[in-house]
């Protein structure tokens, strides 16, 4: 499942985030890169320790934590910190899978010298330049009977399945700026994720339309013994 998710930042929240990526020291975008995808990158990233990075990841989960649909679709356990990069003029990244398992350095324990494992059961671009800043630069992601093109408004995100093979097109004009990570669910099989998506969206339908009918309980009920059954903690 491909899922728009509008608004995550605001206009004003965007621009805050342009000003500071603008004075950000951008670096070769392979660091993150694992070996097979390392031949297809090609941008600009920006260090996870870098203390503007580090503050914009923070604000990025903030707006997360406050967005129910993100809330509702990805059920998540674990969110990787989330990082920032920057396609310029012939940039781009080839096909490729996301690695399974990243270590997350910004939430160490002791005994986790390597950072915090996250298993990567979806995958997220969150856009922070508008479509009218930059051509070329989509995010083609291959589903098994069509390939999907995103391209969307600065501050919307795409979540989509980690395990799908996917790409970034060369950017032809301008500068592509967008936050990407992935998230750990609680909810490890997609297929039981998108059905308690959907019936979490049918519930707050029938709420819209039936305030008050005594079934919202009933199915709110096996909406929770479900998410309880197969919740993987
Ligand atoms: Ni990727």
């Amino acid at each position: 499942m491909l899922l728009h998710i509008p608004q995550v930042l605001n206009s004003e929240q965007v621009a805050h985030f342009r000003e500071r990526l603008a004075q950000a020291p951008w670096a070769d975008g392979r660091i993150t890169a694992g070996y097979q995808s390392a031949r297809a990158k090609r941008n600009l990233q920006l260090p996870e320790t870098d203390p503007i990075a580090e503050k914009l990841s923070d604000a990025v989960r903030i707006a997360l934590k406050r967005n129910a649909l993100f809330l509702s679709a990805a059920l998540p356990r674990r969110i990787f910190s989330p990082l920032f990069n920057c396609y310029q003029v012939s940039d781009g990244f080839g096909n490729h899978v996301d690695n399974a398992v990243r270590y997350d350095r910004s939430q160490v324990s002791p005994l986790e010298e390597n950072g915090h494992p996250v298993r990567t059961d979806l995958s997220a671009t969150l856009f922070l330049s508008s479509p009218d800043d930059y051509e070329g630069g989509e995010l083609l992601i291959e589903e098994l009977l069509e390939t999907r093109q995103v391209k969307l408004p600065a501050g919307d995100m795409v979540l989509y399945p980690a395990t799908s093979v996917h790409r970034v097109e060369p950017v032809t004009r301008g500068e592509r700026l967008a936050s990407f990570f992935w998230i750990q669910s609680l909810i490890r099989n997609a297929g039981q994720r998108e059905l308690l998506f959907n019936l979490d969206m049918s519930i707050q339908k029938l709420e819209r339309d039936h305030p008050g009918d005594p079934t919202i309980v009933e199915l709110v009920g096996t909406y929770h013994n479900l998410l309880r059954f197969w919740t993987d903690v």
